[in-house]
């Protein structure tokens, strides 16, 4: 057996990735909630926006490391083992926070470009290339999709977190002991 299969808790890079991406997350979150109370004449709303795109864009970056982390590195065993179907369970959601992970910062970027909202380099004053040219067709499609994936995402993460104080509180596994 390896070190890793042997190891009790996530690697210190994942459980890095996986709390600084709670933090970007949750920036992401506070940012499109204080901007959509801000009326549009508010000199602020703009930094806000860039907050937004930029604390997802590092949500992206994050996950690409971390599928890479995963992929490279067995999970550590749950003591004591869950039952197959709470096992597969968890296999399931934690592969569609990935998938979201990965898509939703994608249809983010095409509804800011299809949008002509520029998304600009912190200090340097240049933008990002556009991935599409504007289209108020496709902006509305694509806001459409990552307005609705963003709200259903809500929900994923609130069954995650259940799940983990489930593991930790009710059935005293080491679950969340290892991403600590
Ligand atoms: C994990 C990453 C992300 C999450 C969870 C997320 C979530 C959200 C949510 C919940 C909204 C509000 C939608 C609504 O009011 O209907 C929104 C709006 C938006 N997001 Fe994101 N977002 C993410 C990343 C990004 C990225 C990387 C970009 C672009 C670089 C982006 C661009 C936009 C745009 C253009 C809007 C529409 C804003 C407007 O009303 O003008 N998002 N996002
Ligand atoms: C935005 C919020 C969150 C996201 C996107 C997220 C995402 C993820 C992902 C993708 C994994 C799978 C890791 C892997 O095996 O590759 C994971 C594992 C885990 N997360 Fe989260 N997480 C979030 C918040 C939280 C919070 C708030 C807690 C604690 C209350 C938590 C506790 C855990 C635990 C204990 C594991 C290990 C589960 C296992 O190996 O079976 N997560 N998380």
């Amino acid at each position: 057996m390896s070190a890793a299969t042997m190891s009790t808790h996530y690697s210190t890079a994942q459980r890095a990735l996986h709390w600084l991406s709670l933090l970007a997350i949750t920036v992401v979150y506070v940012a499109i909630e204080i901007r959509g109370d801000m009326p549009k004449t508010n000199a602020w709303r703009p930094l806000v926006t860039q907050v937004h795109f930029w604390a997802g864009l590092s949500v992206l970056a994050m996950v690409f490391a971390r599928i890479y982390l995963r992929w490279r590195r067995p999970t550590p065993a749950v003591t004591p083992a869950p039952s197959a179907l709470v096992a597969r369970l968890a296999a399931v959601t934690h592969g569609l926070i990935y998938a979201v992970l990965l898509v939703q910062p994608v249809l983010g970027m095409l509804a800011a470009a299809a949008g002509g909202k520029a998304i600009m380099v912190p200090l340097l004053g240049i933008a990002l290339p556009a991935l599409i040219g504007k289209s108020h067709a496709l902006e509305e499609q694509f806001e459409d999709w990552h307005g609705t994936l963003g709200e259903a995402f809500y929900w994923v993460i609130g069954l995650h977190v259940a799940a983990a104080l489930w593991h930790h509180f009710v059935r005293r596994d080491n679950t969340l002991r290892r991403m600590w």
